[in-house]
Order: C-alpha cells, then structure tokens, then sequence
C-alpha cells in the first residue's frame, strides 16, 4: 500500500501548424475580436500528418525524462482522449509500443473531464499497491471532428498532448478527487454521429454549456475545499480546464481566488479537451511558476456531462 500518488514528471506537446483567429476569419464569419473577448483563445494548433498517439508519445517522453525513469518501468499507462486513433486497438496500446513500455495500457473516455478521471483512477491502482509508476496522458486531434463552417465550435477546438508520471509515495502527492457524471445533457454537447461508419462533428449549445460548466466547477470546487479542511488562501494553483477563459475568470472569483492565482493557457492552443490541464500543468511546472509543496486544484467539466476535481500537494 502506497499512502500517496505524487506527481514526479510532467510534459506536453503542441503540434506546430498554427491557426490564429485572423485565419479563421478569412472563411467563417467570425473576428478575432468577438473570439479574444468571448473566449481568451488567440490560437489553437492543429495536426497535419500526426496522430494522437504521436502526441502522446512526445508529450509522454518529456514526462518521464522529467521523473527520471525508463518506460520500462511502469506499471500502467492510461491515456484520456475523446480521439483515437482508431475504434480499436486502444490508443494506450500504439503508445506503449511506441515508447517502449510493456504494462498493461488502456484508454479512458471522459471528454474533457478525461485527465481528472485518469488521474483518479492511477491514485486507486497505486494507493492500493496495485501500481507503482503509472504514465497518465491525455492527448487530442479534436480538429479531425470540428465542423470548421461552424463558427460556434471551430473557434475552440485544438489538437495537443500532456502527460504526468505518478509514483506511489510516502511524501505527499493527490490529496483529494471527486469525480461526477450527469447523463441528462447528452445531446448539449456531443459528436453528431451514432454509427461507427461515419465520422460525426462536435456539436454544442453553448451558452448552456457555459452555465453548466460554472455552477457545477464552482460547487465542486468549493465542496473539494471544504472537504479538505482548506480555504482559497491557502491554494497555490487552480490549474483548470482550459474551455474559456470566461468560465475560468468566474470560477475563481465564486470561490475568491485571484486570477494570479490561476494557470491560464488557453490563448495559445484553445480548448484541448482531455490534454488541456496537463499541457497547463506542464507549462507551469517547467516555467518555475508550480513548486514542490505547492497546492493544486485541477479541475475539468466535458460532454455527459462529467466533471471532476484533483487536489494535489505538488
Ligand atoms: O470543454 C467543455 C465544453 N465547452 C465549453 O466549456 C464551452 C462553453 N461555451 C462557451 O464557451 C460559449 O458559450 C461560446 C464561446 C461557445 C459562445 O459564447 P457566448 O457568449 O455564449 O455566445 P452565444 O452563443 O450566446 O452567442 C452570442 C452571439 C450570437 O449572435 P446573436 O444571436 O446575439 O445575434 C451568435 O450567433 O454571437 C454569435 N456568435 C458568433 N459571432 C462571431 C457565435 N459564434 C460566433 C463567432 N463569431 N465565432
């Protein structure tokens, strides 16, 4: 038995080709203006040749030169993504292949919720010993089902990959979760088709799903405090899902915590769905921002819907 699962690695990737929201102006009717102010989104990225795996792969090298071990020491390897490659084999599988582990490998779905529930699920395999080194990796190429003449959806969307190593611990590690879903609200945000035979496209109502997403992100992240005996002062980070910096802004001033407080990173890739709090995280860590001893709050709300909450003493 492990008393905790302590993040030892972190690493993200973006694929290069850009396109701003100038780019997407040019064909859909839409301004860079009406994206910056209703979004915080500058930028999202965009994939050519590669898959998710191969953003997976990056992003999950970085994380375990980081932690200083070789893939073939871990003990499972989970990968959130609402993209796979392919229906089967599983996306985690192409992964261990590709960076030489042998653990057993699986996908998780959550959509954007994805990260939050892998990392739940790692904690349980190593809090009960199951596990020791586990590889948590959420990667996207949710431009493969944007509808880019949808100027509702387009705008958000991008392709990216981040990753943490976990190892059980007698420091300290995750602290607290709390995971949710919600099947009433299939239909507010979901791929379009029902048949594996034909590709769908994402389709959102989304000033629904932006209510949604603020009174449930904000009670969860209230109840996860209280839980812990904890008040917003006492947080270092919230590294939130990276959707809207609209969501974002009102989730920390519900719960009183200053926007400096806050890893922000959407402007630059968009809403990656699953890989958006680890690319976050990574960014933060490796900028000197995030520091051992530091307290995060991870938090991420997808299509179900399902939601969820990670606290972490980095
Ligand atoms: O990952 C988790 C799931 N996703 C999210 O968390 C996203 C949640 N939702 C959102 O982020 C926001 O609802 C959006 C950014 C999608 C939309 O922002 P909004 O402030 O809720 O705008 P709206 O949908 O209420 O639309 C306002 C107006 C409409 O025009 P009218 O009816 O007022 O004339 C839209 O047709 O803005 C129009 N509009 C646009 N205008 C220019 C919608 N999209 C665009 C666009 N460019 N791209």
């Amino acid at each position: 038995m492990n008393k905790f699962a302590r993040i030892i690695g972190t690493g993200s990737y973006l694929p290069p080709t850009i396109i701003t929201n100038d780019d997407l102006s040019k064909t859909i009717d839409t301004t860079d203006e009406w994206i910056t102010t209703r979004t915080g989104i500058k930028q999202r990225r965009r994939v050519t040749n590669e898959s998710t795996c191969d953003l997976a792969t990056i992003a999950a090298n970085k994380a375990l030169e980081m932690a200083g071990i070789n893939a073939n020491e871990l003990d499972l390897i989970i990968l959130a993504t609402t993209t796979p490659d392919k229906i089967f084999p599983a996306t985690a599988t192409m992964l261990q292949n590709a960076i030489g582990a042998s653990c057993p490998a699986f996908d998780l779905q959550a959509v954007c919720a994805g990260f939050v529930f892998a990392l739940t699920t790692a904690e349980q395999y190593i809090k009960t010993g199951a596990a020791n080194k586990v590889l948590v990796v959420g990667s996207e190429t949710l431009s493969r089902i944007v509808d880019w003449n949808d100027r509702s959806t387009a705008i958000l969307f991008g392709d990216g990959a981040g990753a943490v190593v976990l190892s059980g611990s007698e420091q300290t590690g995750i602290l607290h979760s709390k995971l949710f879903s919600d099947g009433h609200y299939l239909s507010s945000l979901q791929v379009s088709n029902n048949f594996i035979n034909e590709t769908g496209f994402i389709q959102m109502a989304g000033n629904e799903v932006f209510k949604i997403a603020v009174n449930r992100l904000s009670k969860l992240a209230e109840e996860t405090l209280e839980e812990v005996g904890m008040n917003s002062e006492q947080l270092d980070w919230m590294v939130p899902h990276q959707a809207n910096i609209r969501i974002i802004s009102s989730v920390a001033k519900r719960i009183k915590l200053p926007m400096d407080k806050v890893i922000v990173t959407l402007e630059n890739h968009g809403n990656t769905s699953a890989a958006s709090i680890p690319l976050a995280l990574d960014v933060a860590v490796r900028d000197g921002r995030i520091k051992r001893g530091d307290k995060l709050l991870m938090e991420g709300i997808g299509g179900g819907f399902s939601w969820g909450s990670v606290l972490v003493e980095f």
